[in-house]
């Protein structure tokens, strides 16, 4: 069993003044090392979830508990620079240069010259940051792709216990933003580390999480892999969510695992082959090139993995 996390205890939150709630009965578990998002429309209490984990918020009821702790047990401040948070216009300091941004919080803990000096590099090399050229620019005389950047290694600077990221790439073009996903795949790949991502976006969700949060009036709708998601959601709310993008995109975003079954020896024989880490739209592709009903998932070690059948890339589709 992983460890939790984040635990969510029958939260509520209702702002003053207002009659509704903002964030109703959530109870739910982060695993360890879990890279999940939250998806939902806008005002559905994505930023409140995330806010009230920071202490931004208070809860109007419940408990949230960061590996097995009561937050409201900590001490803010010291609780805080353990929690990365990048949020949608990058957050920086505008009067702090890059690389005085990204030390923030080990000049707070008061690390020495030399060891933030290093680190600093470290993190910008890991987010694509020439150093020379960037360290001394401020946030103003950044592309907003950049100051994203920045934002994240700033976030990761001491190895938070968590990470939580609000629309981080909403306000950026379609290309940035695609390459920054597979930048922020790449980093969660190699950090390993627990990751809340909020977006509204179906595609992005999908894309970047091993589970989704979906939301709807400040309730949790479904929280389940984008697979789940996708072919078995919970409710009405839900499924209009996910077939409101684009359906090649959804493609796109799913590794081929998704639809791996068992294959037989004939249908191993007949089918043409697939890299095993490629994406279900190149299976589709490979189907209606070569007008095939099946093709076979080829795994690293070159062994076969087992089948795709059309039937059930339809059944994604419909
Ligand atoms: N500081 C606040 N004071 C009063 N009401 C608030 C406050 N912050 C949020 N709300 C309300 O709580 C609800 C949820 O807001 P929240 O910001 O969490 O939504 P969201 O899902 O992040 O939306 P978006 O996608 O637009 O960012 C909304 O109805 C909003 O108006
Ligand atoms: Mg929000």
């Amino acid at each position: 069993m992983a460890n939790i996390a984040l635990e969510y205890k029958n939260v509520y939150k209702k702002f003053e003044g207002s009659d509704r709630y903002a964030v109703s009965d959530v109870s739910l578990q982060i695993e360890e090392n879990d890279f999940v998002t939250i998806l939902g429309t806008s005002g559905s209490g994505k930023t409140t979830l995330l806010k009230m984990v920071n202490r931004i918020y208070e809860l109007t009821s419940g408990t949230i508990e960061l590996f097995g702790e009561n937050i409201m047990d900590l001490d803010v401040n010291e609780y805080r620079r353990h929690i990365g948070y990048v949020i949608q216009q990058g957050g920086l300091f505008p009067h702090k240069t890059v690389e005085d941004n990204i030390a923030t919080v080990p000049k707070l803990l008061k690390w020495d010259e030399k060891m933030i000096k290093e680190r600093t590099k470290e993190l910008m090399e890991l987010v694509q940051l020439d150093y020379e050229t960037y360290r001394k620019r401020y946030p103003n005389s950044l592309s907003g792709g950049e100051q994203q950047r920045v934002g994240i290694a700033r976030a990761l600077a001491v190895k938070p216990r968590l990470m939580l990221m609000d629309e981080p790439f909403g306000a950026i073009d379609a290309i940035t933003r695609s390459k920054l996903q597979q930048e922020l795949l790449r980093l969660y790949e190699n950090v390993q580390n627990t990751i809340l991502f909020v977006t509204h976006d179906v595609f992005e969700a999908i894309l970047l999480g091993k589970k989704i949060i979906v939301m709807d009036d400040g309730k949790v709708q479904q929280y389940d892999t984008p697979y789940n998601i996708l072919l078995h959601p919970a409710n009405e709310f839900v499924s209009r969510l996910v077939r409101s993008g684009d359906q090649f995109d959804k493609l796109r975003a799913l590794s081929l695992e998704y639809l791996t079954e068992p294959a037989n020896e004939e249908e191993i024989h007949d089918g043409i082959r697939i890299d095993g880490l490629k994406h279900l739209n190149e299976a589709l592709l490979l189907m209606l090139q070569n007008d095939a009903s099946h093709v076979i998932v080829i795994g690293d070690d070159g062994n076969v993995k087992g089948k795709i059948e059309m039937s059930a890339l339809k059944q994604l589709l419909q």
